[in-house]
């Protein structure tokens, strides 16, 4: 543990001094009651605890009782403008201060109109995009009335068993920055004080995606340099882009539970990065402290909890019961109590709500978004990955063949993904009718379910078979259902249901060609006929508009862009699998990939069946090696690496040209390679764009054995590619500092 420096201390303090007056005044006149009360926040008892495990919950009555009183911040996931218009009448008109409540939501991937999942999103390479779906989904949640999401994920997820990491963007530092910061500005916009814009939540701090075994809840153990080099960075992006809020994780860092983790919270948060903003315990987080054998009991863990800097209690009700008590007893501080309820009174000012606390309350629910489809099109379509095209089976005509769609998500069911607690009135888009959309003579559309998502269908298989012969083409529409992904949906096995891998079996055994439509939450460990289809294309959970968007992608209307922001490991005992590892002592050597005593595994190849950064297009994009300014970086200075690309295919293409870099020595091992980098072009047939991206040696920095930010120079290897494990290699030397370098990140 280390000692918070003098100078951000004075920081800290300086800010809370600088708190607007009116706030101190209202602070001064609070009972311990009402302020515990800001620290308090619950499902309603009208709608209940919507995606997460019931609680004991108290009566309506009670419930109002408590808002009179002053003992609830506000209220999370409920349904309905009435229902939070009717509390925030009561908290308002009825309590003694009036404060107004704050509502919050899991707005994860949208809220009416449903976004691809953040996952997917990724795979689009564009943070503008997940900014432009969080500033839409924030538009329509807040005309709901709520003013708060528990988002984004920003969560490193580097072991496709673990089901989360469909809510998140996947396993690299680099990109997981970008969209965490992308989707921040998305949901709060330009001033939180506007009516149409929420506080966000960086979640879930910290190293929630390290669990042990990929088993959601799990205990974590990892290095202070992994934490601070893989882990902690997507936060400080989110934080650095105005993130108001942060919410803990559920597990333990090495024996210490998020929750009652003083270092990470008080040190590190608040401490090292200035945070000023509210703490909210995930879901009885605190309470949870009990079961991980770290507090005796309830009030052991209130104190744990708060003490460690979680200002807000959610659903659990331990602050409401038990903190009074531990303020009473000298405890917990009356000082550290001021404080933590002066940063939530703050995020509610900023947010307008004492001038305007029935802004977005006032209308009734408005459940269709038409103006957002055309936006939830264009993130599907750029979502979806082109994995393989063998012979360019894709695009498809729109007339003239015969298609068989197949599978078990051909028709309705598992578009929407894991968060959707507050879906539209209107129907998404499915496969068959995007499909038959595109078709010119839909009649020319079979379609056969052929098999249950992980059971199979009675005369399933010959159903399918028989619509596969009578087809020119067949999508295969298999994956995983909704339900197998998000949290507590963690797998051991990361391969296809036995049911449907027979039924691709069954239907590649026609000879017929096939496109895989893939959907899913996760990489997938793809074999047998599924991998070896003609065409894959990773299709996720697109939301609102799957159907249409896919059918773009099908048959070539938009050239696919997506890119994988996960690997996708050969067997599902590689995992965890990521690309930026570092390098063992007994690499594996291209020119004899089978010898012996190497890091290689006796029954696969050791790398991913498609690496991080992989995806094709309609185009055939060619890279010249990259083109450097200088061979030497200086210090202080700056290199320019260049990637010349050449479509030189017939038909548009957008490229995401991707930079990498390889510490060749360093006083620690050092990744195979690292995204520092990637830029998308738009190519027509025959053009070419050369892209220049810049370093400096901040990109070049890591924590050194000491601990600290360091920088180190000698050589690096760079490569401007399509994929982690493609493109040229070229290097450079960061020349050192005339003065002393160690420490100068
Ligand atoms: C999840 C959080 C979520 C919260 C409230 C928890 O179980 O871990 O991500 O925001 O529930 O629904």
């Amino acid at each position: 543990m280390r000692f918070k420096p003098l100078a951000t201390l004075a920081l800290v303090a300086a800010s809370a001094a600088a708190a607007p007056p009116s706030i101190d005044a209202l602070l001064a006149r609070m009972t311990v009651e009402e302020k515990v009360g800001q620290l308090s926040l619950f499902a309603p008892v009208s709608t209940g605890t919507v995606g997460n495990p019931a609680t004991r919950q108290p009566s309506a009555a009670e419930q109002r009782d408590d808002l009179r009183a002053g003992r609830i911040t506000g209220f999370f996931n409920g349904q309905g403008v009435a229902i939070k218009r009717e509390a925030q009448r009561i908290a308002v008109n009825e309590s003694r201060l009036g404060i107004p409540l704050l509502f919050a939501a899991d707005v994860i991937h949208g809220f009416r109109t449903v976004f691809p999942v953040p996952l997917a999103e990724a795979a689009s390479w564009d943070p503008g995009l997940a900014e432009r779906t969080a500033r839409a989904a924030a538009v329509e949640a807040t005309a709901d009335g709520f003013r708060w999401t528990f988002a984004p994920m920003v969560d490193i997820a580097r072991d496709a068993r673990w089901g989360r990491g469909v809510e998140g963007s996947g396993e690299d530092v680099f990109l997981g920055r970008q969209f965490a910061a992308a989707r921040v500005r998305g949901f709060q916009g330009t001033d939180l004080a506007h009516a149409d814009t929420m506080l966000a939540t960086a979640k879930h701090f910290a190293a929630y995606g390290a669990a042990e075994g990929g088993l959601d809840y799990n205990t974590v153990d990892l290095s202070e340099r992994q934490l601070r080099e893989v882990y902690l960075p997507p936060f400080q992006a989110a934080l650095g882009a105005g993130g108001a809020t942060v919410m803990t994780s559920f597990n333990d860092i090495a024996g210490v539970p998020s929750n009652a983790n003083p270092w990470l919270l008080d040190t590190v948060l608040r401490g090292e990065w200035g945070f000023d903003g509210v703490v909210v315990s995930d879901y009885t987080a605190d309470e949870e402290l009990i079961a991980h054998g770290v507090a005796a009991d309830a009030r052991d863990a209130a104190r744990l909890s708060f003490l460690a800097g979680t200002d807000i209690s959610m659903q659990s009700g331990l602050y409401r019961d038990h903190l009074p008590a531990l303020v009473a007893s000298g405890e917990v501080p009356m000082a550290r109590l001021d404080d933590a309820v002066r940063r939530v009174l703050r995020i509610k000012q900023r947010l307008g709500l004492f001038d305007a606390p029935m802004r977005g309350l006032d209308g009734a629910d408005r459940t269709d978004w038409p103006e957002h489809r055309a936006l939830a099109r264009e993130a599907a379509q750029r979502s979806i990955v082109m994995l393989k095209n063998d012979g360019a089976l894709l695009p498809l005509p729109k007339a003239g063949q015969r298609i068989a769609l197949i599978g078990p998500f051909a028709r309705g069911g598992d578009l929407l993904g894991p968060w959707t607690l507050f879906p539209g009135t209107r129907p998404p888009v499915t496969l068959e009718d995007g499909v038959r959309a595109a078709l010119a003579d839909p009649s020319r559309l079979t379609v056969v379910r052929g098999s249950n998502i992980d059971t199979p269908l009675r005369g399933g298989l010959s159903a399918a078979v028989a619509a596969a012969r009578g087809a020119d083409v067949v999508l295969l529409a298999v994956g995983e259902g909704e339900a197998m992904s998000g949290e507590a949906r963690s797998r051991t096995d990361i391969s296809l249901p036995a049911a449907q891998q027979a039924l691709a079996e069954a239907v590649a055994a026609t000879g017929k060609p096939v496109v895989v439509l893939l959907r899913n939450g996760r990489a997938l460990a793809l074999k047998g006929a599924v991998r070896d289809a003609r065409a894959l294309l990773v299709t996720w959970f697109l939301g609102s508009e799957t159907g249409h968007a896919v059918a773009d992608v099908l048959f070539g209307d938009t050239s696919p862009s997506g890119r994988l922001p996960v690997s996708f490991p050969r067997e599902p005992g590689q995992v965890p699998y990521h690309y930026a590892h570092p390098p063992t002592g007994r690499p594996v050597p291209a020119s004899q990939p089978d010898s012996f005593y190497k890091a290689r595994y006796l029954d696969s190849p050791h790398e991913a069946l498609y690496p991080f950064g992989h995806g094709l297009g309609y185009g055939d994009v060619h890279y010249d090696p990259p083109l450097l300014s200088h061979t030497r970086l200086p210090w202080d200075g700056t290199l320019r690496v260049t990637a010349r690309v050449t479509n030189r295919g017939t038909r548009d293409t957008t490229e995401v040209v991707q930079l990498y870099v390889r510490d060749r020595v360093a006083s620690v091992t050092r990744p195979v390679r690292e995204l520092k980098g990637f830029r998308q072009v738009h190519l027509p047939p025959g053009a070419s764009e050369s892209i220049t991206f810049t370093l400096t040696r901040h990109d070049l920095g890591f924590v050194g054995r000491d601990g600290q930010p360091t920088v180190e120079p000698g050589d690096f290897d760079v490569w401007t590619a399509p994929s982690a494990s493609g493109g040229t290699v070229a290097s450079f030397l960061l020349e050192p500092s005339t003065q002393h370098h160690v420490g100068q990140r």
